[in-house]
């Protein structure tokens, strides 16, 4: 029934808290150790809001250079100064631990024969950078990027570029995402869509809901 399985990257299959968890266990920036949870999100919320404001002022920049923007901000929100913790926040960002539970989604969409691909907000750069370190891109039919259309997620032709990609009708795509907002929007679009709900959070209210919320992506199996 479904021609492809497509992912969110950062959330969903990347930890985006990784960074500043690696950072704070190597004890090399003291005082990481008591802030990395709220820098870490500061800097995720930021990030998505500078994408959401940067496609309604139609000021597209890359997500790598949003990334950027928003350490910036998080680490000024928190009186943080070292330009060596900045440094080695980014390093360590461009290649974020995949989540243990990747793997197992991706070999249960293999084993159904069909493609895994990636649908992010991620530059080309960036995505590949990521993947090839986190060794996955051998699982993965191809990155598709909000580069090639020049705004983010959640608008609609982020998702086209699945269906372009495919020869695809949306309801025979199945999305994957942990961004309850981005599971909605994949909905609204018409793809099906699993929400991998990974930290609890309250379902969003947005115009459509998404079709099956499971706590983390080893449950993905059962849908294919
Ligand atoms: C992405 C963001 C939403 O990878 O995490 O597209």
């Amino acid at each position: 029934m479904f021609k492809a399985v497509l992912f969110d990257a950062y959330g969903t299959l990347l930890d985006v808290d990784a960074a500043a968890a690696q950072l704070a266990r190597t004890g090399r920036f003291p005082p990481l150790q008591e802030y990395w949870p709220e820098l870490a999100a500061i800097w995720r919320s930021r990030q998505l809001n500078y994408t959401w404001l940067r496609s309604l002022s139609r000021s597209y920049k890359p997500f790598w250079e949003i990334t950027s923007d928003a350490l910036d901000y998080a680490m000024a929100a928190l009186g943080l100064t070292d330009t060596d913790m900045r440094e080695a926040l980014l390093h360590l960002y461009r290649e974020l631990a995949p989540y243990e539970d990747a793997t197992i989604a991706l070999e249960a969409v293999a084993a159904k024969g069909l493609p895994a691909a990636v649908l992010s907000n991620g530059n080309h750069e960036m995505l590949h950078t990521a993947f090839t370190a986190a060794g996955l891109m051998d699982r993965l039919d191809t990155l598709l990027s909000v580069e090639d259309v020049g705004i983010f997620k959640p608008a609609p032709e982020v998702y086209q570029l699945g269906l372009a990609r495919y020869s695809a009708r949306p309801e025979e795509i199945l999305f994957v995402s942990s961004n309850g907002w981005d599971a909605c929007a994949a909905s609204q679009f018409g793809f099906r869509t699993i929400w991998a709900n990974r930290v609890n959070m309250p379902t969003e209210r947005l115009p459509k809901p998404p079709h099956h919320i499971v706590r983390d992506l080893t449950a993905i199996g059962q849908y294919l």
